[in-house]
């Protein structure tokens, strides 16, 4: 196996990347589409779409050049085929599957999860003293909290198209629980950062604010309890210092929230490897550190992936199209996007290649 392209549109970053087969990142970009969606509050599908339709194509031609490559070169490409906003996915997905056929390439359908799942095992990334294959990649199995504007979920990565959801959200995502929060407290969106920001002079015993699901069996979440009592206290009234004081009172209750379901969730993960975070929430520093004190008390290391491997990008779609050749899982050009496509639904069955196709 030589050069993968991988391909990332699936909601508000454009991306591409090309990686070697032992994971060594040659190219990577990103565009980020916030200044388009911001006037709106959200990301707007319709928008999105376009402006993954009008940059993808030349944002592969230049990872392709910073790689020193061309599309002959490749040995193939991976692109996200969901879950996400349709409209993207398709851009995604079909110029993924063009450059396929017209280098006759294996194309890879990459489910966006999986891709969040499996990043933490590029060689690169793993911090000193955790148990690695023979690669040199993570070993399996670890425990995956993945945080972001769109998901919330617990899953036991145990191989490659190996994945059990452990537990969700059961209404808003963490990222979406800030946004709305930092909405309230007149933050501009998206509200993570800035939510951040401002907890950073604010004592978070001031304002109790409740920590839903705390203690409960299982490792589900719940947070529009938490936005509604954060909308209350603003109701009454707070001057500047009374801000600071909900925001990191706020922050203080995610974060308590997150590590005991990370705690319950580590108990259904026999022989963890690792406690992994991914997604833009991962980028929150009292977050990072309640995870990392979960982890260490089991003994074991809280793998946080660098910022922009944690958000969206191709890096992680190219590196899960790696790991699918090998397991020698690769995908039919019938292959249709999913706007929902949960991690237990992932072909594992080993594809027969294409007509003529080129291997290697
Ligand atoms: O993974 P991501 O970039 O995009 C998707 O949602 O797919 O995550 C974005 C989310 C937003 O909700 C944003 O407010 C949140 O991550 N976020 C943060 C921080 N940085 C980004 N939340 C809390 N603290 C941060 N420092
Ligand atoms: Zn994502």
């Amino acid at each position: 196996m030589g050069l993968v392209l991988g391909l990332e549109s699936s909601c508000d970053e454009t991306a591409a990347a090309v990686l070697r087969a032992d994971g060594t990142i040659l190219a990577e970009a990103v565009l980020s589409q916030l200044a388009d969606h911001a006037p709106f509050g959200g990301v707007v599908p319709e928008i999105a779409a376009r402006a993954h339709l009008h940059h993808l194509p030349g944002l592969v031609r230049r990872v392709l050049d910073e790689a020193g490559t061309t599309p002959t070169g490749l040995s193939a490409v991976a692109a996200t085929a969901g879950p996400g906003l349709i409209g993207g996915l398709i851009v995604g997905a079909t110029l993924g599957k063009g450059i396929a056929i017209a280098n006759r390439i294996p194309y890879l359908a990459i489910n966006h999860l999986e891709a969040h799942a499996l990043s933490p095992r590029l060689p690169s990334i793993s911090p000193e003293g955790v148990a690695r294959d023979a690669r040199g990649s993570l070993a399996f199995p670890y425990l995956l909290l993945l945080l972001s504007g769109g998901h919330c979920q617990c899953v036991a990565v145990e191989g490659v198209a190996r994945h059990r959801r452990l537990g969700t959200t059961l209404d808003d995502a963490v990222g979406e629980a800030f946004d709305k929060s930092a909405k309230l407290l007149g933050l501009p969106w998206p509200g993570g950062p800035h939510l951040e920001r401002l907890a950073e002079g604010g004592d978070a015993t001031r304002i109790p604010l409740p920590r839903p699901m705390l203690g409960r069996a299982g490792c589900d979440f719940s947070f529009s309890g938490l936005k509604t009592a954060v909308a209350q206290q603003v109701a009454k009234g707070l001057d500047e210092q009374g801000r600071r004081d909900l925001a990191a009172s706020f922050q203080a209750s995610v974060a308590a929230v997150l590590a005991d379901r990370a705690a319950q969730a580590l108990a259904m993960v026999p022989g963890a490897t690792a406690i992994v975070v991914a997604g833009g929430v991962a980028a929150n520093g009292a977050v990072r550190a309640a995870l990392a004190r979960v982890a260490a008390s089991a003994g074991l290391a809280l793998v946080a992936p660098p910022i922009r491997l944690c958000t969206d990008n191709a890096v992680m779609v190219a590196w899960a199209g790696i790991e699918r050749l090998r397991a020698g899982l690769t995908d039919t050009l019938d292959h249709a996007p999913r706007p929902r496509w949960p991690l237990n639904e992932l072909s594992a069955k080993p594809s027969p290649p294409l007509m003529g196709e080129r291997v290697g």
